[in-house]
């Protein structure tokens, strides 16, 4: 990672953190196991990656991070709420998350369920009145609609009822990379995308290409997270390690080997690169995240 990237994300970090947490109801506030839940799954050391690209992509565009807290919020709450629901029994099935046991474990299924149906609300509630949103009243709205279509079952919903649907078969590689793009590509383009609505009168060329940057690293993401779970540890993840041959996964290197998922990432790595070549040193921190995508260790 580049010294100027990894300055960026601590600042960025920093900035989200105390952004969720200012956001999130107080554990003292009734019902308080479920705002529990909600704390104990939101501010719990995630990468954060989404918020990263909002704000990067604020950067590149000349938004001030203030600005972007909103969306960088929101977009981390419904990810979140993805995660808890994905950890759960009928789902992945998993008790290991972050590094700390999943919610469903540490509280119970049913307040699982809720904290994340309340995190996604708050999601929503966040962008549709967040005071650091300045924009107009028609962006705003339009940052709702790509936030609700990301996350729906034309967005990640979708994907994860594909991903439930196809374990035990196999799926080709269109099919598999339309799984991908929908359950994780879909709220990391959301991501980029409503960064570049913040921003009064941007060349349109600009946000096609930012958008096609998006879904370039959206499923880069995913491929890499496939490899990270076949070669990775889960002291490093602080997700169990191998999951998804266990629960018989349709995935990249289940279906191109390691070499061939690596080389995958790689090719989309090249063409998140090619969508920015419109851009000069202002999109730095984007490249920069783009191969750490693919590089990263958890
Ligand atoms: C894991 O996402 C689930 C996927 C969509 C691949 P992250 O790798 O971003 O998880 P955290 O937020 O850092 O825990
Ligand atoms: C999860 O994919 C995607 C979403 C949560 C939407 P995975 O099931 O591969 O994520 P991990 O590996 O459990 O983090
Ligand atoms: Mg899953
Ligand atoms: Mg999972
Ligand atoms: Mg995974």
């Amino acid at each position: 990672m580049s010294n100027a990237l990894k300055e960026y994300l601590n600042f960025c970090q920093n900035r989200v953190e105390n952004a969720l947490e200012d956001r999130l109801p107080g554990e003292q506030l009734l019902p308080q196991k479920l705002h529990q839940a909600m704390r104990y799954s939101v501010l719990n050391g995630g990468k954060r990656m989404r918020p990263m690209l909002t704000y990067c992509t604020g950067k590149t565009l000349g938004i001030a991070p203030e600005l972007l807290d909103g969306p960088a919020c929101a977009v981390e709450f419904i990810h979140v709420y993805s995660l808890i629901h994905d950890d759960l029994p009928a789902m992945d099935d998993d008790d290991l998350r972050r590094g700390k046991a999943t919610c469903h474990v540490a509280f119970d299924e049913a307040t699982a369920i809720l904290a994340g149906d309340a995190l996604q609300a708050l999601a929503f509630e966040t962008l549709a009145h967040d005071p650091s949103i300045e924009t107009t009243a028609e962006n705003r709205l339009k940052m709702i609609i790509a936030l609700a279509k990301a996350s729906g079952s034309q967005g990640m919903v979708g994907g994860q009822a594909i991903d439930l649907q196809s374990v035990g078969t196999k799926l080709n590689l269109p099919e598999l990379e339309n799984m991908h793009i929908h359950k994780t590509g879909a709220l990391i383009r959301a991501s980029v995308n409503m960064a570049t609505l913040v921003k009064a009168g941007l060349d349109p060329v600009a946000a096609i290409k930012l958008d096609h940057y998006a879904k370039c690293i959206g499923l880069s993401f995913q491929v890499k997270d496939d490899i990270l779970d076949e070669e990775s540890d889960t002291a490093t993840l602080g997700k169990t390690q191998g999951k998804d041959k266990n629960n018989d996964k349709p995935t990249y290197p289940a279906l191109l080997g390691l070499s061939g998922a690596k080389q995958k990432a790689q090719e989309l790595h090249e063409k998140a690169l090619d969508s920015l070549s419109i851009f000069g040193k202002e999109a730095d921190l984007l490249r920069d995240l783009s191969l750490y995508i693919i590089q990263r260790t958890h």
